[in-house]
């Protein structure tokens, strides 16, 4: 069976024990006039989109249009526990991208290619994730406002993680000035953790590092993530935004949307959109601004098939050039992390889909909302770690994830498969771990030296872009993981880990590295490249920039340079990639640039 077909299969049977536990909740939707006119049109309905979407209607002479190119989401993404599943080849709420091969890493992968969701639904990646909210360092905010982008700073970004967050975790009074009750994203504690979670925290103490919530003070420690969930359900960000808003008269959202071109008037002031929809293509305008917010691989590629970007990338593909931007779907970033750190415990201490799917874990979700069931499944903790001599002490350059579940366990291989490991290479070593249930723990580069790109493969907009993350480029990165794993093994090898819980590290020495001693660090180096790969947080192809950097794609009020009544607001304008994982950061970037917009049309914020 083909590995997409087989998702298909899997993802028909969850949808179906998803309908019992939770039943669907479509979002209401329109559809406008082949022809229609309004103040704001939003491209997506994503992290950010749904905020700026949200925000802008609250201003009641706006008519707002949020076109978005998928659809419904399915009932398993509501259900945490089977709700990664969603994100899989094949799904219908995934782009289903690849990157492209690598010349650095991904060794191990199938064309040295890796799969690279990216949520094509209302909601966006919101709906695929994995849920963990984690706002980054404060560091980050403050070095996008010095490199002059006024408006950025931690102390003016916290205002809006707080106004965004209605904080259902527990609140202590060292918390308790970060969090904010009532705005509109649930953000609570997990609900549910295997033994392997108490026993990664217990790790942590061994070793001299504090639990702590990372959202708050300090973001040196471990921690088990906060998650974006309500009641027990995934809470997305158009949940959060869009949901409880459409029922306002000037807010509309058209699903099935595919949004092909920006539309200009001789001026290069944004005057609407040209989009898909059922077969057809239709053209919506915009009085006063175009916003997109497609995320960081969709964005750049709409502006570039707008004959915004590159020009000699755009005329080798025949697009008339309207603004040279030599930035635009330059400066990928992405939190790489290396695979296969691997250990076995027990039966029953781990995460197993047949006990998640077992039922007295339904009954208990079905009842409570509590169990397996309401936590991502697997998902159990992070260690934030700053690895490299020097540097702020208080800034991570690493994060641990740890996963309750090893490469071979599972749905026979799913995992591995998941991640697209050359099958023939592979076999000897997978049989090895088959059956072992497990954790991995996978080091991540908070900001990674590496820089990819986003390009187009063709003039066609149905066309999947070129998505090189280039990672591993900058030697520095190979280097600093090679610490990283010495840190998780070292987290592996505490007494909470191996008395505790039983762990014992899988030494399967990897194919294509057995020439070097195992445990060398050129091992390390060579299992580096092979497994390397991406967490999914494409961000910074729309760089938001001061003048002087030629890089630069939109202006600190996330402007698009060159053109009027343009603007880019999703996880794209980060100059650099925030040192955590990067829905947080997205929904703030939808609050914060809203509030410009407001500000720009002469609307009174208050924050
Ligand atoms: C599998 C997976 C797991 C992840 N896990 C986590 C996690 O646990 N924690 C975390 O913090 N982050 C996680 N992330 C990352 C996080 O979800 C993203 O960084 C964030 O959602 C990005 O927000 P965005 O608004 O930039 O883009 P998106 O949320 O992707 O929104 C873009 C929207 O635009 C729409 N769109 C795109 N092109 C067009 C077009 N041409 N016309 C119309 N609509 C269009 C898309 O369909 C989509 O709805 C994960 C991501 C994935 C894929
Ligand atoms: C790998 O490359 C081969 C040859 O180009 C191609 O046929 C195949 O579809 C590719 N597989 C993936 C998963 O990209
Ligand atoms: C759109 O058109 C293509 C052929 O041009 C056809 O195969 C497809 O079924 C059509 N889709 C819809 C939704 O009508
Ligand atoms: C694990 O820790 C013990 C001491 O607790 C040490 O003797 C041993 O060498 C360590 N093993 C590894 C692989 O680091």
């Amino acid at each position: 069976m083909g590995q997409s077909l087989a998702n298909t299969v899997l993802a028909l049977a969850l949808g179906f024990i998803a309908n019992l536990l939770v039943g669907k909740s479509p979002f209401p939707t329109v559809i406008v006039d082949d022809e229609v006119t309004v103040d704001f049109i939003v491209v997506g309905s994503g992290s950010a989109g749904s905020p700026v979407a949200a925000r802008l209607s609250e201003v009641e002479e706006w008519q707002v249009l949020v076109l978005e190119a998928g659809g419904q989401p399915s009932p398993e993404s509501a259900v945490p526990g089977i709700s990664s599943f969603a994100a899989l080849e094949g799904s219908a709420m995934n782009y289903n991208y690849r990157t492209t091969p690598q010349k650095y890493a991904q060794f191990s992968y199938t064309n040295n290619t890796t799969p690279y969701p990216s949520g094509k639904v209302i909601g966006g990646s919101s709906v695929i994730n994995y849920m963990m909210y984690n706002r980054g360092n404060k560091f980050d905010f403050d070095r996008w406002a010095a490199l002059g982008n006024p408006g950025w700073d931690y102390q003016t970004v916290l205002k809006y993680f707080k106004k965004l967050e209605d904080y259902g975790g527990q609140l202590t009074a060292e918390n308790r000035p970060y969090h904010g009750t009532g705005g509109p994203l649930r953000v609570e504690n997990k609900r549910w953790g295997s033994a392997v979670m108490t026993a990664f925290l217990a790790a942590g103490l061994e070793l001299g590092h504090p639990t702590l919530d990372i959202n708050a003070g300090s973001q040196m420690g471990f921690n088990t993530p906060d998650v974006t969930v309500k009641n027990g359900k995934r809470h997305t960000a158009a949940d959060a935004f869009l949901r409880p808003n459409l029922q306002r008269p000037n807010l509309r959202l058209q699903s099935g949307s595919h949004v092909t071109k920006i539309l200009f008037d001789d001026n290069l002031k944004a005057t609407g959109v040209e989009y898909r929809q059922d077969n057809k293509t239709k053209r919506a305008y915009a009085r006063k601004e175009v916003v997109v917010c497609a995320g960081a691989i969709d964005s750049p590629k709409l502006l570039l098939l707008s004959g915004i970007g590159p020009q000699q990338h755009l005329q080798g593909l025949g697009i008339k050039t309207l603004v040279d931007l030599p930035g635009v779907g330059e400066n990928l970033q992405d939190h790489p992390t290396v695979f296969g750190i691997s250990w076995s415990v027990p039966k029953g201490e781990a995460s197993s889909v047949k006990r998640v799917l077992g039922p007295s874990s339904k009954l208990l979700y079905k009842h409570l909302r509590k169990g397996p069931l309401s936590a991502p499944l697997g998902v159990e903790g992070n260690a934030w770690m700053r690895l490299e001599e020097g540097g702020d002490p208080t800034v991570p350059d690493m994060q641990f994830l740890i996963i309750s579940q090893a490469l071979g366990f599972n749905f026979d291989l799913l995992l591995s498969s998941a991640i697209s490991l050359k099958n023939k290479e592979y076999r000897g070593y997978l049989k090895a771990l088959r059956g072992i249930e497990g954790f991995n723990i996978g080091p991540m580069l908070t900001v990674p030296k590496s820089r990819g790109s986003v390009t187009l493969r063709s003039s066609d907009p149905f066309d999947p872009p070129l998505i090189d993350p280039n990672f591993l480029s900058h030697p520095d990165d190979v280097e600093l993981f090679l610490k990283g794993i010495k840190f998780a093994l070292a987290i592996g090898n505490t007494t909470a880990m191996r008395d505790g819980i039983g762990a014992m590290f899988v030494a399967e020495p990897l194919p294509g590295c057995q020439t070097h001693p195992w445990g060398s660090d050129d091992y390390w180096r060579c299992f580096t490249r092979h497994m390397a790969s991406t967490t999914y947080h494409p961000a910074g192809t729309c760089k938001m920039a001061p003048l002087t950097d030629p890089l630069g794609v939109v202006t600190s009020t996330l402007k698009v340079r060159g053109v009027n009544g343009l603007r880019v607001i999703d996880a794209s304008i980060m100059p650099y990639i925030t040192s955590a994982n990067t829905n947080a950061p997205a929904i703030m970037i939808g609050e914060r640039g809203a509030d410009f917009i407001k500000e720009d049309h002469g609307i009174q914020i208050n924050i």
